[in-house]
């Protein structure tokens, strides 16, 4: 339902406007009442944007203009007038060839364009960056066997490290990140940034993206879920609610870690294969897996704000219900159900302690 329409709460602009948070993100800003000025590479392309105009509120309070993160300026009439700037464009793909190019130029470069917009504007209150648990948990400080390391907003991903291992997408995230911190300094600009685990939920955006794609291929059965290693999750509801809470609070400051609980691939596949017994999900992965290093995010700074995150078993449902809903998830053949095929509670309690 949200809030009244009448009252807007201003405008704010949303970069990447099509993709997966950024879309859910847009949705609750519209049920809230502000004015979405919403930055995509194409607005003439209808088809990709088409679940944005169903949006609530999307024909009275949602503008769609165009913003390119390789091109110079080309954010300045997106932001232009705003007070507020979430920042969630980023160039999250398969590198094909060139990561620099494909993955790191769009990412380091386009934030550092998006924010030389914000510099301009004379409206500007606050912006909100997307980063990533990618720029906090890949270190080489981590690897002492059986101990567990807490990692939270004062943690950074090793840029050595990254660099040594190739793991372009968070070498992007640390390097656009840090950059975004240093300019916000330079021209006074009031950065607050979110630092998302994987996102889980439902996906508007159609075709899937890539993180949402992958959740999907898991769930069909898919083997190479195994690569991501230990991971946090988060519903995509409370990326967005996250998002806008560290806007709307004035005290809100520096980098919050959006996170609801890890598990290690292992872990996860087990705990969904008990949940969802009518998947064809392997617990099997193709490569052998790592020894991965096992921290703990620590989530008290937005918990302290006033969010706490959605458990594991609500993102999946709501995950799995919008999959099944698109027709995109196999179905096990249907055999005569004995008692060892039915979901065993004492055995997911003991999953999810570990988780
Ligand atoms: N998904 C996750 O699990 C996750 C976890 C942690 C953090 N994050 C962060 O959350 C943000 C959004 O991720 P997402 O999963 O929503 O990704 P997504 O669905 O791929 O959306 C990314 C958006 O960035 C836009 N983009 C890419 N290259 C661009 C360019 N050169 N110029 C302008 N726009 C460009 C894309 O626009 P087009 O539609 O024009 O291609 C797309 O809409 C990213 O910053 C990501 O790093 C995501």
């Amino acid at each position: 339902m949200g809030h009244s329409t009448e009252k807007s709460k201003g405008t704010v602009c949303v970069t990447g406007a099509t993709g997966f948070v950024a879309s859910w993100l847009i949705k609750c800003l519209l049920q809230d009442g502000y004015r979405v000025r919403g930055a995509v590479r194409d607005p003439e392309n209808y088809e990709k944007a088409a679940h944005l105009w169903a949006l609530s509120g999307a024909k009275e309070r949602l503008q769609l203009v165009k913003g390119d993160l390789l091109v110079e300026g080309s954010y300045d009439a997106a932001v232009a007038g705003c007070e507020g700037v979430f920042h969630t464009a980023a160039a999250l793909v398969r590198i094909k060839s060139d990561p620099k190019a494909e993955m790191l130029d769009p990412t380091i470069l386009g934030t550092l364009n998006v924010l030389h917009s914000c510099a301009k504007s004379t409206t500007l209150k606050r912006v909100v960056l997307t980063s990533s648990t990618a720029a906090v948990r890949f270190r080489d400080d981590l690897e002492q066997p059986g101990a567990v390391t807490y990692l939270d907003e004062y943690s950074w991903s090793s840029i050595f490290f990254c660099t040594k291992y190739q793991i372009w997408y968070s070498l992007a995230k640390i390097l656009s990140e840090q950059e975004a911190w240093k300019f916000a300094f330079l021209h006074s600009i009031d950065l607050v940034v979110v630092l998302p685990s994987f996102v889980i939920g439902p996906c508007l955006p159609y075709p899937l993206s890539k993180t949402a794609q992958d959740i999907c291929d898991l769930l069909n059965g898919g083997r190479n879920f195994g690569i991501h290693g230990r991971m946090g999750y988060v519903h995509v509801d409370d990326v967005a609610r996250a998002h806008i809470l560290v806007y709307e609070t004035p005290s809100a400051q520096g980098r919050y870690i959006c996170s609801a609980q890890e598990a290690t691939p292992q872990e996860l596949v087990q705990y969904l294969a008990d949940r969802y017994p009518h998947l064809q999900i392997s617990t099997k992965f193709n490569d052998e897996l790592p020894k991965m290093p096992y921290y703990k995010l620590n989530t008290t700074k937005l918990q302290r704000l006033g969010l706490n995150c959605k458990p594991l078993d609500v993102m999946f449902d709501d995950c799995i219900s919008f999959l099944e809903e698109k027709g995109l998830l196999k179905r096990k053949p249907e055999k005569t159900p004995t008692s060892s095929s039915t979901p065993d509670e004492h055995s997911k309690d003991s999953v999810l302690q570990n988780v």
